[in-house]
């Protein structure tokens, strides 16, 4: 089995890509760590405590991580997409397990150790651990397989400026690192993110499963839907999270995704937060650009949706 370290602000969109974690056999969570993001790390570890116990999957151990962003306190959140909770203020029973007493940085970097050349790092969040990590441990760079973000927008706006999308506006200073350190990365950023979602039809499958953790999601996704009739024109939500778990599980065939070099800008001026892909001639295609080591996904060959349901539907 693959060897995966989840990174999260366990949010709506997070909890389905949890969900699809959790039905793909082939793979094994070694670990998840939060990280302040939709809501603070303790309570996105909060809410992954919960969903995880639902899914009877206790086991997994949690660990919260940073709170603060490297070079900015915490916001408090993004109640006015997910809620003031992080899971769009539905009330999940409370599991009786609790945060393990490890920080998420030095869990990642452990498993790193631990699993030499098969890690999979998944970061759905701000990038604040990751960055963090390979600060501390510069040698997990050469440790991991693979890193997989949900994060940035290369060629399309932004969701949280003209032109930086979340995760990565949170903490600019943290993905700059990331994308300059010398590990394989792969980011899904808006560019394919915002093409793929859920529709209300696939909400009340969920509903209809009857399945614990799929009913979870889609009471988590009701609010989540009714602040995207705001983006879409109707209750559809786009798939941020879920695609890249789905990258970093080896699901996905890319119709475009070069590999290129990605800056971040994390100057105060108006570009904040904006990832600026090298696409030059390349963005049809994967063309490699020799020295660069960011693969940005910009489109997929096969609609993503029908995968995921079919995923959370068996928990
Ligand atoms: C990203 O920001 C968060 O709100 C979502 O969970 C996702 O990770 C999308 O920009
Ligand atoms: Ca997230």
């Amino acid at each position: 089995k693959t060897p995966i370290y989840f990174d999260t602000d366990l949010g709506i969109d997070d909890s389905m890509a949890l969900a699809y974690l959790l039905a793909t056999p082939e793979i094994e969570i070694k670990g998840i760590g939060t990280v302040g993001g939709n809501c603070s790390a303790a309570q996105a570890a909060r809410n992954t405590l919960d969903l995880l116990g639902i899914a009877g999957r206790a086991d997994i151990p949690v660990a919260v991580g940073c709170h603060d962003w490297l070079a900015h306190p915490f916001d408090g959140g993004s109640p006015e997409v997910h809620g003031a909770n992080g899971i769009g203020d539905i009330e999940l029973p409370t599991a009786a397990a609790e945060p393990v007493d490890e920080h998420a940085v030095d869990m990642l970097i452990r498993l790193a150790h631990e699993h030499p050349g098969q890690l999979r790092v998944l970061a759905v969040g701000p990038f604040t651990n990751l960055a963090a990590a390979v600060q501390k441990d510069p040698a997990i760079s050469e440790l991991v397989d693979r890193v997989v973000v949900m994060g940035g927008a290369a060629m399309v706006p932004g969701n949280m400026t003209p032109v930086a999308e979340a995760n990565v506006n949170h903490d600019p200073e943290a993905a700059a690192v990331v994308l300059a350190a010398p590990w394989q990365v792969t980011t899904l950023g808006l560019d394919v993110t915002m093409d793929h979602q859920f529709e209300e039809a696939d909400r009340i499958a969920l509903v209809d499963s009857g399945r614990p953790v799929a009913g979870a999601i889609a009471a988590m996704m009701d609010g989540y839907a009714d602040f995207y009739t705001g983006v879409f024109g109707r209750r559809a939500v786009a798939l941020h999270d879920p695609l890249a778990a789905a990258a970093a599980c080896g699901h996905l065939t890319y119709a475009s995704a070069p590999v290129v070099d990605v800056v971040v800008d994390d100057t105060d001026g108006p570009g904040r937060g904006q990832t600026i892909a090298d696409l030059r001639g390349r963005f049809r295609g994967f063309p490699e650009q020799p020295g660069a080591h960011a693969q940005v996904v910009l489109e997929l060959e096969r609609p993503f949706a029908p995968m995921l349901l079919e995923r959370i539907v068996s928990l």
